[in-house]
């Protein structure tokens, strides 16, 4: 059975005092958390210093929301996977719609991201989804195999294996609106069959497929106990710590 993998997309919130509070709510709530989901937690890249010294000896993970396709040099305002593991971070968010909308990012791009992070030791996060017009034009498979394909062109078969993808249907971010549990399972198993079709089966069945998409506290138990869904990619509802904390303990729920 997959565990389950539960991720905070903190996006462009919390400073780095507001990040100290929440970590430290958040492991005042896990003291008695038994490791049964991997946490992770994605914060600005200002606060991942703090942050993975306030994670210290706690089960919370740390990652990054964005990575720069080069290793250094003159590229004003990136960050690079190598500045990423040095300061602690174990994950890396990539491709989110949100990148792919407001700065452009191609499946191409995001291909090329995805090689230096796994080079670099870092487990990439690999976001594809629809939008609204892609789902009601009714193309939502064959803009999710297209994505699937265009940001795992060329990895092999072991590089597959240490990635995470998350299923984010555009139209369901921030918006209050999530799939439904059947919508967001019916995609999974197309990925997951994709994946299969382009590497083996052994290889589909192990990968984790998050969910995300406006998951909170009250739908979480619907969405993660589907077949596919493996976790879950969570925006507005990871910066509260009892929604978060609810959602983790569904996590946890899923898998006993
Ligand atoms: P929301 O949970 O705020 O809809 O955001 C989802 C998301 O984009 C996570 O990466």
């Amino acid at each position: 059975m997959r565990r389950k993998v539960i991720v905070g997309n903190w996006k462009m919130n919390k400073d780095i005092h507001e990040t100290a509070n929440l970590i430290t709510e958040l492991r005042e709530r896990m003291k008695d958390f038994r490791n049964e989901v991997d946490v992770v937690i994605c914060p600005p890249f200002t606060s991942l210093v703090i942050a993975k010294a306030l994670i210290k000896d706690s089960p919370i993970k740390l990652g990054a929301q964005n990575m720069s396709q080069y290793d250094e040099g003159a590229y004003t305002g990136e960050i690079s996977a190598k500045m990423l593991t040095v300061a602690g971070c174990e994950y890396v968010i990539l491709g989110h719609s949100e990148r792919r909308q407001y700065f452009n990012e191609t499946d191409e791009l995001i291909n090329a991201k995805i090689k230096k992070a796994l080079k670099a030791g870092l487990t990439p996060i690999v976001c594809i989804g629809e939008t609204l017009e892609e789902r009601e034009a009714g193309i939502t498979d064959k803009i999710i195999i297209t994505q699937v394909k265009g940001v795992l062109h060329e990895l092999t078969a072991t590089e597959v294996e240490k990635l995470l993808i998350a299923y984010e249907p555009v139209w369901a971010i921030g918006t209050g609106k999530n799939a439904t549990p059947d919508q967001a399972n019916q995609v999974h198993k197309l990925i997951r069959k994709q994946v299969g079709q382009m590497y083996s089966w052994a290889i589909a069945e192990k990968l984790i497929i998050q969910y995300g998409g406006s998951m909170n506290a009250q739908n979480a138990s619907s969405l993660l106990s589907q077949s596919d869904i493996d976790g879950g990619l969570i925006g507005g509802a990871s910066l509260k710590t009892v929604a978060f904390m609810t959602i983790i303990q569904t996590g946890v729920e899923a898998y006993l």
